[in-house]
C-alpha cells in the first residue's frame, strides 16, 4: 500500500496516547503493521512512544521492523520489548563467554521459552523401537569429513512456521536427498500430506511425530506427495492424499541402534543424509554459528523434541560436530543449519535417527 509516511507517523503517535491514557486496546487498526511497511523511522517513532526512549527501546525497534512484527496493542508491545530485553540479555552475556558456539538476535527473540517451545516444538516422543537398530556396516572407507551439500543432492532449508510439524520437514529432507540421489533430479515433497494423514503411524500432526515412523507410514500408504500436490499449510487438517500425485515411493527405512554415533558416522559418510532428533533446550532458539553444545540437554528417547537432518560431519577448532539442516527457514542459525558436537550423543543426536530407502 503506497502512502506517504507523516500521516501515518501522526495516527501513530495520536493512537499510542489515546491507548496509554485510556489504557484501551486496538482493536480495528493495526497501527505497528501499518508502520512496518512504511519503514524504520516511522517504526522507531511509534516503539520509542509506546515504551519510552532507550537504547534497548531502538534495538527492539530495528527488530520489529526486520522481522516485520506486528504487536497489537500497547501493552503487547510492552510485554514483548521485556522478552527481547531478557533475550538479549542473555544472548550478549552467552556470547562474553567466548564458547565454541555464538548467539544472535533472530525472529524468536520476542518469544518467551514456553511460546517457543508450545508453538515450534512437537511433544517428545517415545523413539526407543531404534535399540535394535537394522543398519549392515560393511568395511567401506567412511571419509573424515562430509557435506552432502556438495553433491547437490540436499533440498533448499524449508520453514514449519508455527506448528510442531518438524518431524515431516526431517522426513521429506531425508527423502528429497535419496530422491535426488537416487534419480539424479531434485523433487521438493509434501510436508502436510505427513501432518494431515500419517497418524495411524503414531504420529501427532502439529504435535509432533517420528521421521522413522512417517517413513513406515509413506511405504505402507504407497506413497508421498509433491509439496506442489499438497502444499502446507502448517496446520492440523483432513488427509487429502491422491495416489495419482505421488512423488515418491518407500522400499524401506534403516533404524540407527540408540546412540550409536559411528553407526550414525557411518550412515551419514557413506549412505546419503540421515533424519535425527535431539532435545532442544532454552538458548538453541538464537543459536548463530560455531559448534553447538550444552550441558543442560537429556539425550534418552524420552527427552528428544525436534527432527532435523544430518547432512554432514567435520571437525572446527578441534571440535567434531554433525552438520544439521534445521527446519526453521533459510535466515535462522547458518543459512538455515547448525554444527552439532559430535562424539557425546550431544542432545540425543544420535539417540533416533534414520534413513529411508526409496523407489
Ligand atoms: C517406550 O517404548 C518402549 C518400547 O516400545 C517401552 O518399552 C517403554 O515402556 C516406553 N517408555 C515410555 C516412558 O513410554
Ligand atoms: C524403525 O523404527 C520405527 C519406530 O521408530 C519402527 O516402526 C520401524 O519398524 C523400524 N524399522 C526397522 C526396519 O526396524
Amino acid at each position: 500500500m503506497a502512502r506517504s509516511s507523516y500521516p501515518v507517523v501522526l495516527a501513530v503517535v495520536v493512537a499510542f496516547l489515546i491507548a496509554c491514557v485510556a489504557g484501551s486496546t486496538f482493536i480495528e487498526e493495526n497501527p505497528i503493521r501499518q508502520v512496518v511497511t512504511d519503514g524504520l523511522r516511522e517504526l522507531e517513532v511509534s516503539v520509542l512512544q509506546a515504551i519510552g526512549n532507550s537504547r534497548h527501546a531502538l534495538t527492539f525497534a530495528r527488530f520489529a521492523h526486520r522481522y516485520g512484527k506486528s504487536y497489537e496493542t500497547v501493552e503487547q508491545m510492552k510485554l514483548r520489548f521485556d522478552v527481547f530485553r531478557q533475550n538479549l540479555r542473555m544472548i550478549r552475556s552467552h556470547n562474553k563467554k567466548g564458547l565454541s558456539y555464538t548467539l544472535a538476535v533472530n525472529e524468536f527473540t520476542d518469544m518467551t521459552w514456553e511460546e517457543f517451545q508450545k508453538h515450534r516444538l512437537g511433544a517428545a516422543q517415545n523413539c526407543s523401537a531404534t535399540t535394535k537398530g537394522n543398519l549392515k556396516l560393511t568395511n567401506v572407507v567412511v571419509p573424515e569429513t562430509k557435506d552432502w551439500r556438495e553433491a547437490g543432492i540436499v533440498s533448499p532449508v524449508k520453514n514449519q512456521g508455527h506448528c510442531g510439524s518438524c518431524w515431516t520437514f526431517s522426513t521429506t529432507g531425508a527423502l528429497e536427498a535419496a530422491y535426488s540421489q537416487a534419480f539424479g533430479k531434485g523433487i521438493s515433497l509434501s510436508e502436510q500430506q505427513l501432518v494431515d494423514c500419517a497418524g495411524d503411524f503414531n504420529n501427532f500432526g502439529c504435535n509432533g511425530g517420528l521421521p522413522s515412523q512417517a517413513f513406515e507410514y509413506v511405504k505402507y500408504n504407497g506413497g508421498l506427495d509433491t509439496e506442489q500436490a499438497y502444499p502446507y499449510t502448517g496446520v492440523d487438517g483432513e488427509c487429502k492424499y491422491k495416489s495419482q500425485n505421488v512423488g515418491v515411493q518407500v522400499l524401506h527405512s534403516v533404524n540407527i541402534t540408540l546412540g550409536a554415533e559411528g553407526e550414525l558416522k557411518y550412515a551419514v559418510g557413506t549412505v546419503r543424509p540421515v533424519s535425527v532428533a535431539f532435545e532442544v533446550v532454552d538458548g538453541f532458539r538464537h543459536y548463530n554459528g560455531g559448534v553447538y553444545t550444552s550441558n543442560n540437554c537429556g539425550s534418552t528417547p524420552m527427552d528428544v523434541n525436534h527432527a532435523v537432518l544430518a547432512v554432514g560431519y567435520g571437525v572446527e577448532n578441534g571440535i567434531p560436530y554433525w552438520l544439521i539442516k534445521n527446519s526453521w527457514g533459510a535466515d535462522w542459525g547458518v543459512d538455515g543449519y547448525f554444527k552439532m558436537e559430535r562424539g557425546k550423543n550431544m542432545c540425543g543426536v544420535a539417540t533416533c535417527a534414520s534413513y529411508p530407502v526409496v523407489r
